[in-house]
């Protein structure tokens, strides 16, 4: 397949106010792409405008909560009257929550899922009718490595992200040969506001299971935008940044027991070192 040339052509991308979703707006606008860009802060969106503008790029903010419908349609509405057409969205707007499951209330379970989930399914229903119509556009799901396995006290944070894999998968079937592309993004640990956010949203000072903050398994949110943008320059089913990391979970899933023993094995080494520090 021929490099798709990506300039002019428009993407809205959730999740921009930080992390991966500001590094690929950035990485977007650089080869050529309008960008929409939204999230709940406002202000770190008009600054992210103000950048790609200053740099010589096109960028419009649309403030919106990705769990609700109707501000997902808003941000596709704005991204055509701006831009003249949506071509992608990157769904990308996500957090997560590390606790075990016994200990995971039913509001904190549906509000993860509103926002990784439901927030997914909101842009992408909002965008599809009109790639359909210009028989091209194509789907970026920020899933994770996480997705392909159930990780001990993340349960409901790896659950959201195989369901993003599985949406992304079965819809780049559905949509074979109709010029629309459906991708799913698996980064593994990447330096953002994600470990903060977890941390505050599920009381903890220090993660489990979380990742470290340098080493083999971290990378930068400007690593996995690069990614990105390949991806849209050359579709892909699935993008992975790591290639150790790929392995590592493609064992995972072909030998389960093998999994659940090094999880298990981790968990019980975390837990000693928890007991030793108080
Ligand atoms: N960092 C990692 O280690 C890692 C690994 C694998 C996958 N991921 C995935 O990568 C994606 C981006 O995460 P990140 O690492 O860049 O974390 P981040 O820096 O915390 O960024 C998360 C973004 O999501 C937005 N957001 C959260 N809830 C929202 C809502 N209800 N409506 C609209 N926007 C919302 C936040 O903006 P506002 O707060 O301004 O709304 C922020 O822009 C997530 O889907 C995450 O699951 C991250």
């Amino acid at each position: 397949m021929p490099r798709i040339d990506l300039r002019g052509l428009p993407i809205a991308i959730t999740g921009a106010s930080s992390g991966i979703g500001y590094a690929t707006a950035i990485a977007c606008a650089r080869a050529g792409m309008p960008v929409a860009v939204s999230a709940r802060r406002a202000d770190r969106l008009n600054e992210l405008v103000a950048t790609i503008t200053r740099d010589g790029g096109r960028a419009v903010a649309v403030p919106g909560d990705v769990a609700k419908p109707e501000d997902c349609r808003k941000l596709v509405d704005v991204t055509r009257e701006a831009f003249g057409s949506v071509y992608a969205v990157f769904a990308n707007a996500g957090y997560g929550i590390e606790k075990p499951v016994h200990e995971t209330s039913d509001q904190e379970l549906r509000d993860l899922f509103e926002t990784n989930f439901w927030g997914s399914i909101n842009l992408v229903r909002a965008a599809l009718p009109h790639m359909i119509d210009a028989k091209r556009g194509h789907m970026l799901w920020c899933s994770s490595c996480v997705s392909k396995l159930g990780i001990p006290r993340m349960a409901a944070y790896s659950s959201s992200k195989a369901m993003q894999d599985h949406f992304a998968r079965a819809m780049r079937v559905e949509l074979a040969g109709s010029g629309i592309y459906s991708s799913s993004i698996h980064p593994i640990g990447t330096i953002s506001e994600f470990s903060d956010t977890l941390k505050s949203r599920s009381g903890l000072k220090k993660r489990a299971f979380g990742r470290p903050d340098k080493g083999l398994f971290v990378q930068t949110s400007e690593q996995v935008a690069d990614a990105t943008v390949a991806c849209l320059r050359k579709p892909r089913g699935e993008v992975w940044t790591s290639l150790p990391m790929h392995m590592l979970f493609a064992l995972g899933v072909a030998i389960p027991s093998l999994a659940d023993y090094l999880l298990m094995r981790r968990a019980r080494k975390r837990d000693q070192q928890a007991s030793s520090t108080i």
